[in-house]
């Protein structure tokens, strides 16, 4: 903290005032920034810190002795271990003299060649992990996500129209920036909703245009409610540039079914907007299959002539979640489908102001893509590592659903992927009474209840946007263990009884 005395001179120097007044202060800095919201770091997840500090420091006093941070998807905060091929090659990368040791690194340490051979490939194409790489990202890597979007789509990529990026979070930022340009652009947001995109139109002052995912459809599209939430809109005078799809979903955890995504490319060719198809949740899939937007573009372009000839579609990824859910480490990218050149190279400025991605990222990505293939030396590791985590969450998304079926008036579609559950809370009228009378909506009012007596933190559901009348919230499953679980499930039952 600066001393008072220096404020004081530095402010005198600005203002000729001997008042002990700051240049910035809430009321004048961007409103922008102040009207932005993002729940799942709110409140909650402040107390939460505040407990976890305390119960660090040895305070007894608390009802529970841990706190269960379920507000995010960051998985290992939680139990996830990073994979082992990945750790190893990073830390070669980190420090290429080890690299001097190659013996021991084998011997001592278990250092696979393939290990060893990806550390060199990738020092040979960024020369070190600390230097700036091309804005776009180190080509190298881009030719290695290209080919595995082409290997998963069974349809073209190339490196050209990808962008690594410092996260999918970055990407998003990027391209919102280009896309809004001006009060009146409006991009269709689906309610409930990852914050990130209604927090980032709100910097930009831009609109949030909502359509309601349904619930009762498995948290699927609704086709009616999007067209009629375009027609309120363009009425209203808003110019809609984009519509944005989360898939899997944050927070509801659906998959959407090649139907579903058909509508949205549907809406996107007749009212001529841009998709967003955030796919960072794309490998936690437990039901069906994945099917990227590429791939259904893909497929309605060779199907059908013309109309959608001229979709322009942005997909992203990340290194943050699946089995890699390396959140801390930055990384993910873009592709662009169908964008004008002269559009590209804008978007390629904009990300040219920032430098580049962090290249300790990008590196990641081209692990995230391209992992050791059956029969190499590194392959067995990697595989028994992978189908650990994706059946450990799995085990658990069922365990928390099932425990939620025991729960009076909480009701939960079943787990299809994604790291989330968002189940429906009927509350009793006295709860929503004590919660008014608090100033609070009733989700907020049971999540900090929920987390004063278990030290299990949540997010409320409309920090998310939820229907009118509704009240969620949202967990992740990532937590290990039952005993979490079991304090969620006491604590409700105690508090419907306390408001019945
Ligand atoms: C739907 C969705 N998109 C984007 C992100 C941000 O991911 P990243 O860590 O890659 O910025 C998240 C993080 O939880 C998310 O849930």
């Amino acid at each position: 903290m600066e001393t008072q005395t220096t404020v004081v001179s530095y402010t005198a120097r600005r203002t000729l005032s001997t008042t002990p007044v700051r240049c910035l202060n809430v009321e004048n800095i961007n409103p922008y920034v102040k009207a932005a919201k993002y729940a799942v770091r709110g409140e909650l997840a402040v107390k939460a810190e505040e407990y976890r500090v305390r119960l660090a420091n040895g305070d007894k006093s608390l009802p529970f002795d841990s706190v269960i941070f379920a507000n995010i998807g960051n998985p290992q905060q939680l139990d996830q271990k990073p994979i082992t091929f990945f750790r190893q090659v990073l830390s070669l990368l980190e420090n290429p003299l080890l690299l001097e040791n190659k013996e021991v690194l084998r011997t001592s340490f278990g250092y696979q060649p393939d290990v060893i051979e990806r550390a060199e490939q990738l020092l040979g194409e960024v020369q070190s992990v600390g230097a700036y790489s091309h804005s776009q990202g180190a080509p190298l890597i881009r030719d290695s996500v290209a080919k595995f979007i082409q290997d998963r789509d069974g349809f073209a990529a190339d490196r050209h129209s990808i962008f690594l990026t410092g996260g999918a979070s970055s990407g998003v930022n990027t391209l919102l920036n280009v896309i809004c340009n001006g009060p009146n652009a409006g991009v269709l947001v689906p309610i409930p909703q990852y914050p990130l995109y209604t927090a980032t139109l709100s910097l930009l002052n831009a609109k949030c245009v909502p359509y309601y995912l349904e619930e009762h459809k498995a948290w699927g599209t609704d086709v009616a409610a999007m067209h009629k939430s375009v027609q309120e809109a363009k009425a209203a005078g808003i110019d809609i540039r984009a519509i944005v799809v989360i898939n899997p979903g944050n927070p509801t955890g659906a998959s959407l079914s090649p139907e579903d995504i058909k509508s949205v490319i549907d809406i996107a060719a007749e009212e001529n907007l841009v998709v967003i198809a955030d796919e960072v949740y794309q490998t936690n899939v437990f039901i069906g299959e994945f099917t990227s937007f590429k791939k259904r573009l893909r497929e309605l372009q060779h199907q059908v002539p013309v109309k959608y000839d001229n979709v322009e579609l942005v997909s992203l990824h990340s290194v943050s979640k699946g089995m890699v859910g390396e959140c801390g480490h930055r990384g993910g990218y873009f592709e662009l489908v169908g964008f004008d050149p002269a559009v590209a190279a804008e978007i390629y400025k904009f990300i040219s102001i920032m430098l580049c991605p962090p290249v300790i990222g990008q590196c990641l990505v081209e692990l995230m893509v391209n992992p050791p293939k059956n029969g190499e030396p590194s392959f067995e590791l990697y595989q028994k590592e992978y189908n650990g985590i994706r059946d450990g969450l799995q085990k658990r998304a069922f365990a928390l659903y099932e425990a939620f079926q025991r729960m009076e008036g909480v009701e939960c579609q079943e787990p299809q992927g994604a790291m989330y559950l968002f189940p429906t809370i009927t509350l009793p009228p006295k709860a929503v009474e004590a919660a008014a009378a608090e100033n609070r909506v009733a989700d907020e009012f049971y999540c900090l209840r929920l987390l004063d007596a278990t030290g299990v933190c949540v997010v409320p559901g409309s920090g998310f946007g939820q229907k009118e009348n509704t009240l969620h919230f949202r967990t992740t499953f990532l937590a290990p263990g039952t005993d979490w679980v079991e304090r969620i499930v006491k604590f409700h039952s105690e508090f419907m009884a306390q408001y019945k």
